[in-house]
Parts: C-alpha cells; structure tokens; sequence
C-alpha cells in the first residue's frame, strides 16, 4: 500500500492589513482588548477584486513548486473554504482551470475550520487505497466579505489568506500517518452563516436580519474547542502507538491564542512546540494550518523526518486531528515550472470557451 507524503505546501495572504487599532475605528473596542482575549494584533484583508481562488491559484502554485510537480500531473483538487466562491461551481474547479490542471477531478469540501485536516486525510486516503498518485488539498478564505464590521464579537477574529499542500505517494514510510474526523450537529447552532442557502434564500428580509454574516455564540465555541483540542491529539496519536513525546511540533488551528494555551496545558505541553502565528493573521479558518505549516518551514522549525500534529476545530461543530511526518519533495529527474502551465490555462480556458460557443451555434441550428 504506498504512502501518502506531503512534498510541497504554499501559503498566500492579500498585501492590504488591518490593524486592531483601525478596527477601533469601526467598533467600541482596543487593542489591548483583542491582543489580551484573542493574541491577533493585525490581519490580512482581500482587495476587492481578490477572491478565494485567487488567493487559492497563488498557495497552490507555489506548493507545486516546491513539490516540482506539473499541474498536469494531478489527479484530484480538494478545495475547502467557508467563504466559497459560489454555491456551485465549486472554488476547487475553478482553480483546476486557471492552473491548468487539465486532468484533475476537482470538490468543494465543507467542514469549517476544520476543513483542512479532512480534506488532507480525504487526498491521502485515496493515495493510499492506489487509486490516485498526486493530490493537491487547498485551504482558501475570503472571510472579511462574511463579517459583520459593525459585530466587535465577531469582526476582530477573522483574516483573508490561503493555503495548499501538494501529497504524492511513495512506497517510502512516512507521510500522514493517522487522522481522526469528528462532528457533533446538535451544535450546529453555535457558529453560523445562514442566508443564501435554500433555508434562507437571499432576499430582502435575510440582508435585513444580517444572516449573510457570520454569527458565533464565542463563549460557546471557546468551551467546545477546549474541550475537543486536547482529546483529539491523544486520539490520533493513539492510533499509531504514539505519545505526545514522539512528536516535534503541534500545528493548531489559529482561533485564539488563548485556546491554544489551553490545549497546552491539557497536554501538558510547552507552548513553545506549538506554531503559533494567530497574531499576525487571525482566524483564517481553513487556510490557517497550512498557513502556519508553511511559515514553521520557513522559520525552520519543522524539517524533514519532523512528526507533527494538525489539530482544527470549527463550525458544524466539526473537529480533527491528524499525525504526519514531515518528508518533503521527491527528487525528481528534471525541473517543472508549474507557473508556466498557468499561462497556457488561461490560453486553454479561452479556447474551450470559444469552442463550446461554437458548438452550441451548430447545435442550435441542428436542433
Ligand atoms: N471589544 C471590547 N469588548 C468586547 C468585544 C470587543 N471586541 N467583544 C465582546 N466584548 C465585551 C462583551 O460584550 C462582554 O461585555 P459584557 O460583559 O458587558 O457583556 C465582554 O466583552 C466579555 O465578552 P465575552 O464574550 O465573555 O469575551 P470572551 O473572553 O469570551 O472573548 C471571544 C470573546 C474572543 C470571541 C472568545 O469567546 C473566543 O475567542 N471564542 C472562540 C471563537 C472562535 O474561535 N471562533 C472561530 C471558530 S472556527 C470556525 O469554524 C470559523
């Protein structure tokens, strides 16, 4: 059975910051207060012509970069968002297209902030089982559309960004090693972006009781992730016979400082193995594992033969944990250059545009 490795990981944030001194501006709040009840100094806000699969087309081609693999190669796109693009098409297809991943199945997967760790252990299970030998898993969010800016409850919590990791099989051991996914709907209630779905479709009555923003019962969801962090680590080290003294690093899901430091304590951990950068981005939701993973690279913290736990929590309530061990690219024969396959997509994309609206004026006219 081959292995599923992570050998190539990207991260993109849009340039534009808000501070918690300019949110002041916005909202009865300060920046000591956010800084001591959440550790976010400042955040990442999409410009206006920036989407999820812009942010996504960036992570994305830089972690095939780094895996040195041609967008070609890929068999499968999961894209996990809460701030999707659309309700269909999904985020994921439009991002096979403008990368040019001519011969990849392409998802949506929703499952909150915890989307990432399901949507890696989705890629892996299907590299494992050989059905499919290149995968790549992206984490893309432009949440500040789905904020309430006049919320303080909310709207300091929340920052734009992106992130992707490419998997690849290998007979070589290593690579993801084991994963839980957890969810609990009697929840459900606790975070929330009701409007547009055909419970609520949009309309003049949903814009008015603000349900196209997203709402948190924060108490709530601060008690619940507490309570799950901790258990999940143990969970899925468990499954692999393994202690939190096997492992090198924790990367959690980026909610609240404060909710980290809890974990820690549970686990009786020092904090200082857990990447932590929450105050310079916020929650970015699905994008803020990969976000911390590809910064603990740069940094130098985590490195090859490194095992680390991915641990998420969000709405739904969902919640995972994930253990893996840190490989890196394959060595390969020659040098791919995946960002000149995304010129030629856009060529591609305009071709089959243009063919499909040929086809329909024959058909039209045969019909
Ligand atoms: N500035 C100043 N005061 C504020 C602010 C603010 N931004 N927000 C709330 N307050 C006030 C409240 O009104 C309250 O005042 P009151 O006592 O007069 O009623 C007081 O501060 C305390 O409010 P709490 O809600 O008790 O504050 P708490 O310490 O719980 O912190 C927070 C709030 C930061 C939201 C916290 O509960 C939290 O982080 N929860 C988890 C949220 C989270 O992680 N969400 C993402 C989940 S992942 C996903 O799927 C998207």
């Amino acid at each position: 059975m081959p292995f599923a490795h992570v050998t190539g990981w990207g991260m993109y944030v849009p340039e534009p910051v808000l501070t918690n001194d300019d949110i002041a501006k916005m909202v009865e709040t300060s920046d000591e207060w956010i800084r001591d009840r959440t550790g976010i100094r400042e955040r990442h806000i999409a410009r206006e012509h920036e989407f999820p699969s812009t942010l996504g087309v960036e992570a994305a081609i830089k972690a095939l970069q780094v895996a040195n693999l041609a967008p070609t190669d890929l068999d499968l796109i999961i894209c996990t968002s809460s701030s999707p693009e659309y309700i269909f098409p999904a985020t994921a297809c439009i991002i096979q297209d403008q990368i040019g991943a001519t011969k990849a199945g392409a998802f949506d997967l929703q499952a909150a902030c915890t989307g990432f760790i399901f949507a890696t252990n989705m890629a892996a299970q299907a590299i494992r089982s050989g059905s499919i030998k290149n995968a790549l898993v992206i984490g893309t969010e432009v949440l500040s559309r789905f904020v309430n800016w006049k919320d303080r409850n909310t709207c300091i919590l929340f920052g734009d960004g992106a992130g992707a990791f490419v998997l690849q099989a290998s007979d070589k051991p290593g690579g993801v090693l084991s994963a839980v996914m957890h969810s609990d709907g009697s929840g459900a209630d606790s975070l929330t972006l009701l409007g547009g779905g055909t419970h609520y479709p949009a309309s003049e009555a949903t814009i008015h009781e603000g349900k196209h923003f997203v709402q948190m019962d924060g108490k709530e969801v601060f008690r619940f992730a507490t309570r799950v962090m901790g258990r999940a680590v143990i969970e899925t080290l468990e499954q692999v016979h393994m202690t939190t003294n096997d492992i090198q690093w924790i990367i959690p899901h980026q909610a609240n400082y404060r909710i980290i430091e809890t974990a820690a304590k549970y686990l009786k951990m020092p904090l200082d193995k857990f990447v932590i950068n929450v105050d310079r981005y916020g929650n970015t939701s699905t994008a803020s594992i990969p976000i911390a993973t590809v910064e603990s690279i740069q940094k130098g913290q985590l490195k090859t033969g490194d095992k680390a736990v991915f641990v998420g929590f969000g709405g739904g309530l969902t919640w995972g944990a994930m253990v893996i061990e840190w490989t890196g690219p394959i060595a390969a024969k020659k040098n791919v250059h995946p960002e000149q396959y995304r010129q030629f997509a856009r060529l591609r994309s305009l071709i089959r545009r243009a063919i499909r609206f040929i086809e329909g004026l024959f058909s039209r006219r045969t019909l």
